[in-house]
């Protein structure tokens, strides 16, 4: 959508089009929480966060799964440029529950590289969870070899720099109900 924005939340800050509307947006997240009910049939599961910019996405998407869960979320800090992720994470918080004999999902907003994520699970596989799965609400699918594709994905992104929906710059526009493409 090439819509010229007159968004206050925006105000002043540009952003060069709308990417996925919201209504796009809360269709595909209950089409998820629909495809991760079905695939859970038993045992226990823990949905996992990383903040932050995972936080909007998993309180809309826990909300259309349909079966018991918790929720927590894991913290990660990554070395380097917040655009490029250099790969390097340490957890700066660690979820008080559980892992041991639980399904894992773990809620990313978007995957890039998919470095963050391949390191992130190799710290909680240490910790016997029953399984192990990634939903990510957007993929840019630019590793051509991931370790741990994500088994549920929202959308395929573009190749842009995307805010919106919990994604930053800066700390900026996590709050968009949308996603859009920085100029
Ligand atoms: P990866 O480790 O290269 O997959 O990077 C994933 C992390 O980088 C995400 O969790 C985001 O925090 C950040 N990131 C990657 N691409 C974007 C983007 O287009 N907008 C905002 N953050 C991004
Ligand atoms: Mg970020």
């Amino acid at each position: 959508m090439n819509v010229p924005l007159a968004d206050p939340r925006l105000l002043g800050r540009q952003v060069k089009r709308i990417a996925i509307s919201e209504e796009e947006i809360q269709e595909r997240v209950r089409e998820l929480g629909q495809a991760i009910t079905d695939s859970y049939p038993d045992g226990e599961l823990l949905v996992l966060g990383l903040l932050k910019g995972s936080f909007i996405f998993v309180s809309d998407l826990v909300r259309s799964v349909m079966r018991p869960l918790q929720v927590d979320f894991l913290v990660v800090s990554s070395y380097g440029s917040d655009v490029v992720s250099s790969g390097l994470v340490r957890l700066v918080y660690d979820p008080e529950t559980t892992l041991e004999g639980k399904h894992i999902l773990l809620v990313e907003d978007i995957v890039d590289s998919g470095r963050t994520l391949s390191r992130v699970i190799d710290v909680l596989q240490e910790r016997q969870p029953k399984s192990i799965e990634v939903c990510a609400l957007l993929d840019k699918h630019v590793s051509t070899f991931l370790p741990h594709p994500p088994k549920f994905v929202g959308f395929n992104a573009p190749n842009e720099f995307l805010v919106g929906y919990g994604l930053d710059h800066a700390e900026n526009f996590r709050h968009l109900p949308y996603v859009a493409s920085l100029q």
